[in-house]
Order: structure tokens, then sequence, then C-alpha cells
């Protein structure tokens, strides 16, 4: 079966995604693994930030908003969780809300974390969305004995018409469907090859949609995808297999209010151009869709041990590609996929050879705000309202 081993499969796309950088990479102890030509910049780059307010507040300030995936676990760190409310005006489930987490049996559902959440989230006055309807991955043990092409509508149908009738009026936005996209699997749609294709065709992105409508008619329903933010072959691939199947569902009424960019970025040197990106989220926006940044964050796998060195690099990345697709006024949030270096899914999926602590994310392990999140206030100070 094309989704057995769903972790290494994973691990494996991931390590493949960072990889198409790697020719640029230039592994040192300088700035140099930044980009040659912009280290003086670099250095000279202040990150100086006015005032103290937290990160949900900037952001509310130009109408956008601000917030984390987490986990039911780690917000039980009351240090952490403290950091959370205090930063964050949103919340995504990292893992709660997904099929391996919902689906003990064929026959159950188990919502006690993902319930949990959404209570944390409205205990400390946070918006709540959700992650992820349908997707290949983190699908139960019991997913591939059971459904086939016989029963697999009536799978899906049920569980989206569940979660969506448990949460409908409370939840900002859901990822409706994730990562259907590959251009790697050769097919001319550029569709992922994954069970659900295989059972239902390419129809059922659409069917998942209408079906989420059916139930929740508050929430923003979001196409959710990796891959789109860099200037190589397989970027103009993917923003091109997007923008297709983004047209081909508004044309045919498909109620899908948003698309949702992942933004795992990273730290080493990979093309990034500013206006393709800019073209991309312009055409986005033109077909009526909001835009939201799910997942950013910056890993710094390959970038130099020196912890000054590689949170500047770090902090640049952020600010970067904060500038650039904040212009665009149809992006109205920002999640970082994770909010402290404490927890991040980067520690397990793509840690360092010299086994160093990763630092991806805006506060460092011990909590403390580090240049990324200088970044950040800065780009949300400096965008456009919206
Ligand atoms: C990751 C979680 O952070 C991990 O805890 C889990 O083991 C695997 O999934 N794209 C997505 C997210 O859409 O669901 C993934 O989250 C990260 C990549």
């Amino acid at each position: 079966m094309m989704f057995k081993p769903l972790q290494s499969r994973r691990h494996f796309l991931h390590a493949g995604l960072f990889l198409a950088g790697m020719s640029a990479v230039a592994v040192g102890k300088t700035l140099s693994d930044y980009r040659s030509q912009a280290v003086e910049d670099l250095q000279k780059r202040s990150f100086e930030v006015s005032g103290q307010g937290s990160l949900k507040k900037r952001a509310a300030a130009i109408g956008l908003i601000y917030g984390a995936a987490t986990m039911r676990p780690y917000l039980a760190d009351l240090d952490f969780s403290s950091s959370f409310i205090r930063e964050c005006g949103i919340l995504a489930p990292e893992n709660e809300l997904k099929w391996d987490a919902l689906r003990p049996s064929p026959s159950q559902f188990d919502f006690r974390n993902a319930d949990w959440l959404l209570g944390f989230a409205r205990r400390n006055s946070m918006l709540f969305r959700g992650h992820t309807l349908v997707w290949h991955m983190q699908l139960p043990q019991w997913f591939k004995e059971v459904v086939n092409h016989q029963n697999a509508e009536k799978f899906l149908q049920e569980h989206i018409a569940t979660v969506t009738k448990r949460y409908a009026g409370q939840m900002h936005s859901i990822d409706v469907v994730n990562e259907a996209i590959e251009p790697a699997d050769g097919r001319r749609d550029q569709l992922r090859k994954t069970p659900w294709l295989e059972f239902l065709g390419p129809d059922y992105i659409e069917f998942a949609f209408r079906t989420a409508a059916a139930y929740d008619s508050k929430a923003i329903l979001v196409y959710n995808e990796l891959g789109l933010e860099y200037d190589t072959a397989d970027g103009d691939a993917r923003r091109n297999a997007v923008l297709k199947l983004l047209e081909r569902l508004k044309s045919k009424g498909t109620p899908i209010h948003a698309l949702g960019i992942q933004s795992h970025l990273v730290g080493h040197s990979i093309p990034f151009n500013s206006d393709k990106l800019r073209k991309f989220l312009a055409s986005v926006a033109s077909l009526g869709l909001k835009i939201l940044i799910t997942e950013l964050d910056v890993v710094d796998q390959k970038l130099a041990l020196d912890f000054a060195i590689r949170d500047r690099i770090v902090a640049a990345r952020y600010q970067d590609y904060l500038k650039v697709v904040l212009r665009e006024r149809a992006v109205i949030a920002v999640l970082t996929w994770g909010l402290s270096d404490r927890y991040t899914w980067h520690s397990s999926y793509n840690p360092r050879k010299d086994l160093a602590p990763v630092r991806p994310l805006p506060l460092s392990n011990s909590l403390k705000r580090k240049l990324a999140w200088n970044a950040m206030a800065i780009a949300f100070d400096q965008a456009p309202k919206r």
C-alpha cells in the first residue's frame, strides 16, 4: 500500500525538500551560510523593535491574526503556556485533530484532546484553527485494513461531518484538504497519489469542501499546501499546480475560501524570488481567496553551530519572507509551527548533525524572545493594514 510507513514517508518527503536546496549550501562558521553578497547587509541589520508589545497585538494593529500550532502536553508546561497566552491570538492543534488522533477504531471518535485545546483557546480569548480533515499522512493503523473503494466515501463523509458538526461556529478556519499535490508523482493533474485519490478519484477534494461547508457555515475553509515558497523547478511546479487546482475548484462553485501556505522555510541558501512569490499570491487573491501562512518556521539544520550567527540568519529569513507575503493584503493570518524552540517538530524531523538543539522558532528554549521574534515584530509593524 502506498501509505504504509507513515512516519518515514513524512520524514523522507521533508528531507527531500530540504535537500533540493543543498547545492547552494555553504556550510561554514560564518554568515556566509546566508548569501555571500548579502553578508555585510546581514551583519548590519539592526532587528531593533520598538516597545514590548506581543506578536498578537502587533499583528492585530494591522488587521492580521498571529498565533501558533501546539499540543496539549506542551501546554501543561506552565511557563510555556503563559508565553503562548501572551503571544498568540490563534491556536492550531499540531496533531490532535488528525485521523490517527481522533479515530481509535473505525467506529469511534475520541475528541478529548481536541476539545481540551479548544477549551484552552476559548478560556484565553484565542481563535481556534482546525488541522486537518483530509490528508494522506497520520492515518490510523486500521485504515489500510478497513477503508477501500467501496466504503471510502462513507468514511470520508462521516469523518468530515462528525468533526465539523462538533466544532461548527467555533473554528476560525480549518484545513479541509492538506498536501493534495505532488508533481513528482507524475500525474497530468499533478495530484498526489493518496488513498483518497485512489479510492475516490480527483473529485475527493471538491467533495471534502462541500461536506465541510454543509456542516459549518462559519469557518474559513482552507486548502493547505507545502513547498510553495522557493524559486526552484519544484516550487514552480507546485505553484502552477495549486493555481490550477484552485481555479478548477472555484469554477465549479466549490465552497473554498482560502489557501494555506505552510511556509516551512530553510535557513541555508536556496533560491527565493520575491516577485514570483508576490505574483503567485496576487493570482490566488484574484480568485477571491484569502491566504493564511499556516506553519511558518525556519529550519537551521545546516547552519553554523554558533547561536548568534544562526539566530541572525534565521531572523533574516523570517523578516525577508514576511516582508514579501504581508505586502499582499489577502494574507489574513500568520501561524508559526510551534512558538518556542523548547517544542518543535524539527528536533526529531530535522535534527542537526552536531546534535546541537535546533532554533527554528521566535522564542528560545528558555522562552526568551530571539532575533526571530524581533524580525516578526518588525515585519508586522511595517506591513500595510488589511
Ligand atoms: C507534524 C507535527 O508537527 C509532528 O508532531 C507530527 O509527528 C508530524 O506532523 N506539515 C503538516 C503538519 O501539515 O501536520 C506536520 O506536523 C508538519 C508538516
